[in-house]
């Protein structure tokens, strides 16, 4: 891949990401083969915000490489506590690694942290703002089970504050895919999100209702409504808990339909969809480490 750090899904072209899948493909075939692939390589662990996921698959996928990690810890574990800024904690742990994963609860906060040193960062989220190594392994799930071409996509949940929407939003623009966005009116699609869809051609619609268009998809794309960007608590409780699918629900979808979820759910994806052929959430999850491979490798 021709970037030096990695921002936002509107910095790949759709050649880049089928590299980056294609090779994530090839590792899921054979791991050992790149068991070597990067020895000596060091990759810093910087999480100002929770995850369980991208943390630990940045670590398996850069030790399946055979590189190491050195993890920030905690932001109360850290000197991040004492006052430290971005700026300075990042330029110190570029000097002991090769790369940076950065998560931070603020809006462009990676574009921040890679004026400031030269190794590559990646963004592992920023606040409201993008996540676009989710949206790698999202597509690599798209891809294995509902192809690319010819794609209808429903996203439904939290389209104000989710991330993974607006990464994935701007990276399915490149594949032509029609979407239709599934959300109360208070949580609707960011006006700058909706205005670079609008600019890229993409066919789009946005429903209030799930029933208007779930017979039609694809692939639905259930999030979590992000409690923790709201600035009033009361804003949440109305919404929370109203988007919320279970195996009933997905009576009235087509057989072949995928349903994939970032993760953490919290209560939007009722357990009984677990055991339906349309859960490929924890695959999806499970994609993150030969996708994040995959990247790595390209990008170290
Ligand atoms: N999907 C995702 O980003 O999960 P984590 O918050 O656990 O990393």
């Amino acid at each position: 891949m021709r970037h030096d750090h990695l921002i936002g899904a509107n910095q790949l072209s759709r050649a880049d990401i089928e590299a980056v899948l294609d090779r994530a493909a090839e590792i899921d075939a054979d791991p050992s083969a790149f068991a070597d692939a990067h020895p000596d390589a060091l990759l810093g662990l910087c999480f100002f915000e929770p995850s369980t996921r991208t943390r630990m698959s940045f670590d398996t996928a850069i030790k399946r490489l055979g590189g190491g990690s050195v993890d920030m810890g905690t932001v109360e574990s850290s000197s991040v506590k004492k006052g430290e800024s971005l700026a300075d904690t990042v330029r110190v742990i570029a000097g002991y690694t090769d790369g940076i994963v950065l998560r931070h609860p603020s809006e462009g906060a990676a574009t921040m942290a890679s004026e400031f040193v030269d190794v590559p960062v990646i963004n592992a989220g920023d606040g409201a703002g993008q996540h676009p190594t989710q949206t790698l392994l999202d597509l690599y799930t798209i891809r294995e089970n509902a192809g690319l071409d010819d794609l209808t996509v429903g996203v439904m949940g939290d389209l104000k504050y989710g991330r993974t929407v607006h990464s994935l939003a701007a990276a399915l623009t490149t594949f032509d895919a029609r979407m239709h966005f599934v959300s109360p009116e208070s949580l609707r699609l960011p006006r700058n999100v909706r205005f670079d869809l609008h600019e890229s051609g993409a066919v789009v619609k946005e429903h209030t209702d799930l029933d208007d268009v779930l017979g039609e998809l694809d692939v639905l794309y259930v999030t979590r409504i992000q409690r923790e960007r709201f600035p009033d608590e009361n804003e949440y409780r109305e919404v929370a808990g109203e988007y919320r699918i279970d195996a009933d629900t997905l009576d009235a979808a087509r057989d072949d339909l995928t349903v994939m979820h970032p993760l953490p759910r919290v209560d939007e994806i009722a357990s009984d969809v677990d055991e339906t052929d349309h859960a490929h959430y924890f695959e999806q999850a499970h994609n993150g480490v030969p996708v994040r491979m995959a990247l790595l490798d390209s990008m170290l």
